[in-house]
């Protein structure tokens, strides 16, 4: 099918639970402090869930906020995809509990899986959904609550990550606006450096299990850390190339938030100013597939971002995966 039509956000929302973790009151319940983490990562605060959230209510929050935003009604959407590693349940997905808390009745509904890449891989799929003119409104979301898969007994990792919900309504636009172009990749041969090893079938829920903690997170962040610095400039100028553009192009940068270090190297290899680059994981640390989302809608209510501006947004995660999405902002 020839590609017809253009991908654009034409509306953005998110919801960030309102309970605050600070690095000091950590510093209570772990052996860490709050100069090691904020020298480390650039992590100030977290957001964490009540305990009777599951990720589809932050999920629907961020919905109806990017509905709004985008002057739609749910009943408009054609398709509903949720990135996630903490979905409330094994099934039925998240999407699907989303369409119906929403009232989505035409709606198609389905979970997808890439870690913190989730988003940026929601968005690509999406965007393919449109440009062969299936769908025509499509609602994408980031949603997460890492707070119940981390294991608050390691502090290499716990220090690290938080929840929070973030999403876009995708539309047919006019050609060459939206999104121009999109890259996405893996490497599944080092996947073990990032992994949530129980409660699947490789290692099912049992006392066992449970006992050796396989149902928490677990991360080699050092390596996590140099496959990321590599990875983001290398995403940006694959997606660059592919649009036959350069780094002279870009206006904004959204991406993956997961350590301020991390951010640098990459702002500094595409030679961007920090102006030009979005950063909120002091206040909300890394919120895996919820990172980029959130950093675009508020970006966008920050007024950083204008009409015409070539937005690109980068992510890297479990997998291994990343992918880069170049944007022109309607
Ligand atoms: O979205 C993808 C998910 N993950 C990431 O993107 C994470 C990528 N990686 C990173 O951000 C960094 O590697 C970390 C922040 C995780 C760690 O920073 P680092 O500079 O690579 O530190 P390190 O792992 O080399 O650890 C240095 C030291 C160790 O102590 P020793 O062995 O040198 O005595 C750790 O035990 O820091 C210690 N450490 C801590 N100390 C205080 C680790 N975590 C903590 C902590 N508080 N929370």
């Amino acid at each position: 099918m020839n590609n017809q039509y253009s991908a654009g956000i034409i509306g953005t929302g998110s919801y960030l639970p309102e309970k605050i973790l600070k690095n000091e009151e950590l510093e209570k319940i772990m052996d860490t402090s709050d100069e090691w983490i904020r020298t480390r990562t650039g992590i100030i605060s977290r957001r964490i869930a009540d305990k009777e959230m599951a990720t589809s209510d932050l999920a629907t929050k961020a919905a109806i906020n990017a509905m709004k935003n985008a002057n739609i009604t749910a009943d408009e959407l054609d398709l509903i995809i949720v990135a996630t590693v903490t979905p409330d349940m094994a099934f039925p997905s998240t999407a699907c509990i989303v369409q119906k808390n929403i009232g989505a009745v035409n709606a198609a509904a389905f979970d997808m899986e890439a870690a913190c890449t989730g988003f940026v891989y929601a968005l690509t799929i999406g965007e393919q959904f449109i440009k062969t003119g299936f769908y025509k409104k499509i609602l994408i979301i980031g949603a997460e609550i890492f707070s119940k898969i981390i294991d608050w007994e390691d502090r290499n990792t716990a220090v690290l990550f938080g929840d929070g919900a973030g999403a876009v309504i995708l539309v047919r636009t006019e050609k060459n606006t939206g999104i121009i172009s999109s890259y996405l990749g893996s490497d599944g041969k080092d996947g073990h450096v990032l992994t949530l090893p129980g409660g699947g079938s490789r290692n099912p829920i049992n006392h066992k299990m449970i006992e050796d903690r396989l149902h928490y997170l677990k991360m080699d962040g050092s390596e996590v850390f140099k496959f990321a610095v590599r990875i983001m400039g290398n995403a940006a100028l694959k997606v660059l190339e592919k649009a036959d553009m350069t780094l002279e192009d870009i206006d904004f940068l959204i991406p993956h938030q997961a350590n301020i270090r991390i951010i640098e190297a990459s702002a500094k290899r595409l030679k961007l100013p920090m102006d030009k680059v979005y950063v909120n994981l002091n206040k909300y640390g890394n919120i895996s597939a919820a990172s980029v989302p959130v950093a675009l809608d508020e970006a966008v209510r920050e007024k950083r971002i204008k009409s015409g501006d070539n937005v690109l947004l980068v992510a890297f995660g479990a997998g291994l995966t990343w992918g880069s999405s170049l944007i022109k902002w309607i």
